[in-house]
């Protein structure tokens, strides 16, 4: 089996869950900033102001604000060619309505993209992971309201502009299909309401959040048209969770039933970042629902000529769906299903489905024709430090067979440029907060409290992923 030799092996991590630096070089604090930590049985909570009493992981996350240099020394001897990162968006605008950026944060990010270069690597980011100035929240309500359109724009075209030497491939909002469940409020949207607060019970104003996610299209879109109009050969992707769903029966209903779940939640988003123009099933789905949305008529327009370059998503797992209810469920990081009888789950309750990768990049590539980037895979689970060594087959195996079905894809002719790993470091958890969920190959010394030397130590999987990289092009 042969790559092309561009081939993009990568590593994916997100500002909010690696950076701390809290406040640091008059950065403004940010949605993260406010979530406090969790674990596998406690929900994280958002605080709209600090408490002292609560531990909020992204103050410190595992401090790459101070170690970058020694960590991307680690990701160049790891032998990657690209590393997903986000840029956070206080650290630019601190409250994000400023007409300035600030000049602070710009140097920050450009002394990783030129560390990044030192070692051959090429940087992907993404311009918003679950991430926006706090005062965007509490002020506007995010992107409920059409202010924040501009004001995202204002922030995107800066860094695109200011890093347009350094970086080719930009992400515009991570898992935004996440907004299409009522506990995406918060995370992809920054709406801030009963559903943001409450995950168990949440009241949920449907045509308020998809009002919210319009206005994301918009930004990406608008985005995706700066970043063309300077001619330079920018790539602009998407970023879907798709959460491969496969019905649990061969029951009518059963498939009826994934049709209209996969199409809300894997296809809805990418349909219209890709195509242009929202799908037919979703004017059903809002008609059904009683959402109202209003659409400008030059919005139409900016849709259309703001598709992006490639296709990228995340694949953890999948799910199954069924028309009966008694079923035994799985978990996920914001959407559970229906338990497969053939397949295993992750200690957090995680479906392990290394071919349904395949069974997915086949059904992308056919919807979309596009370069496809899988921007994170990867297993979380506890490991075990025992003198000083972290021996994770667990890991390996996972990433091994993942990796196996994507070359068979390829092999089918399928466009996939890059595979990115989660994470090359353990960093904090995004849905529980916590760092005893591990997905690194580097490993973290640091415990949920945050507490520890922050030592990086190379796993067995390093040593693997290492190899990998190397004779990765050309084996099977
Ligand atoms: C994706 C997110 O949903 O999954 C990441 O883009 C996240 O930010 C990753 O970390 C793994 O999820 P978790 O909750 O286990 O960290």
């Amino acid at each position: 089996m042969k790559f092309e030799n561009k081939f993009l092996w990568g590593g994916a991590t997100a500002a909010n869950q690696i950076e701390g630096g809290f406040l640091e070089d008059e950065s403004g604090d940010s949605i993260s900033d406010h979530l406090t930590q969790g674990s596998k049985t406690k929900v994280r909570k958002f605080t709209k102001t600090i408490d002292s009493n609560e531990y909020y992981p992204s103050h410190k996350g595992i401090d790459f604000y101070h170690d970058f240099p020694e960590d991307i020394k680690l990701l160049g001897k790891l032998g990657i060619r690209a590393f997903r990162l986000s840029i956070k968006w206080s650290r630019i605008f601190p409250n994000g309505d400023e007409s300035e950026p600030n000049k602070k944060g710009l140097q920050y990010y450009d002394r990783i993209f030129d560390e990044l270069h030192k070692y051959n690597i090429a940087p992907v980011v993404t311009l918003s992971h679950f991430d926006m100035p706090i005062n965007l929240v509490s002020k506007y309500n995010g992107f409920a309201n059409r202010i924040v359109v501009d004001l995202f724009v204002r922030y995107a075209s800066t860094v695109i502009k200011y890093f347009k030497d350094k970086v080719k491939y930009w992400i515009t909002f991570n898992e935004i299909n996440f907004a299409c469940l009522p506990t995406g409020n918060l995370e992809v949207l920054g709406v801030y309401n009963n559903a943001t607060t409450d995950y168990t019970n949440p009241i949920d104003n449907q045509s308020l959040r998809y009002q919210a996610l319009h206005n994301v299209f918009i930004a990406s879109a608008l985005t995706v048209k700066y970043a063309h109009s300077l001619n330079l050969g920018i790539m602009v992707g998407c970023m879907i969770s798709h959460v491969t769903l496969y019905p649990l029966t061969s029951h009518p209903t059963d498939q009826t039933k994934t049709q209209e779940e996969d199409a809300l939640f894997n296809n809805f988003c990418g349909d219209v970042q890709v195509k242009g123009e929202y799908p037919f099933y979703i004017k059903k789905y809002f008609d059904d629902n009683n959402i109202k949305i209003s659409i400008f008529n030059r919005d139409k327009q900016i849709l259309k000529e703001g598709t992006v370059d490639y296709y990228t998503f995340s694949y953890y797992m999948s799910n199954c769906v069924s028309h009966s209810k008694n079923n035994e469920t799985t978990a996920g990081n914001l959407l559970g299903g229906v338990k497969n009888p053939y397949l295993k789950m992750s200690d957090w309750g995680w479906q392990i489905d290394p071919e349904g990768l395949y069974y997915t990049l086949f059904k992308i590539y056919d919807r979309y024709h596009l370069p496809i980037m899988i921007s994170e895979n990867g297993f979380g689970a506890q490991d075990v430090i025992k003198n000083g060594v972290i021996h994770d087959q667990y890991r390996i195996e996972y990433l091994k067979k993942h990796i196996y079905w994507m070359k068979k894809a390829i092999n089918q002719g399928i466009n996939v440029f890059s595979y990115m790993v989660w994470s090359p470091f353990d960093i904090v958890s995004s849905s529980t907060g916590e760092m005893d969920k591990r997905y690194g190959l580097i490993y973290t010394d640091m415990n949920s409290k945050g507490e520890g030397s922050l030592a990086r130590i190379p796993k067995d999987s390093f040593y693997w992923y290492q190899s990998e990289i190397k004779k990765g092009l050309t084996s099977s």
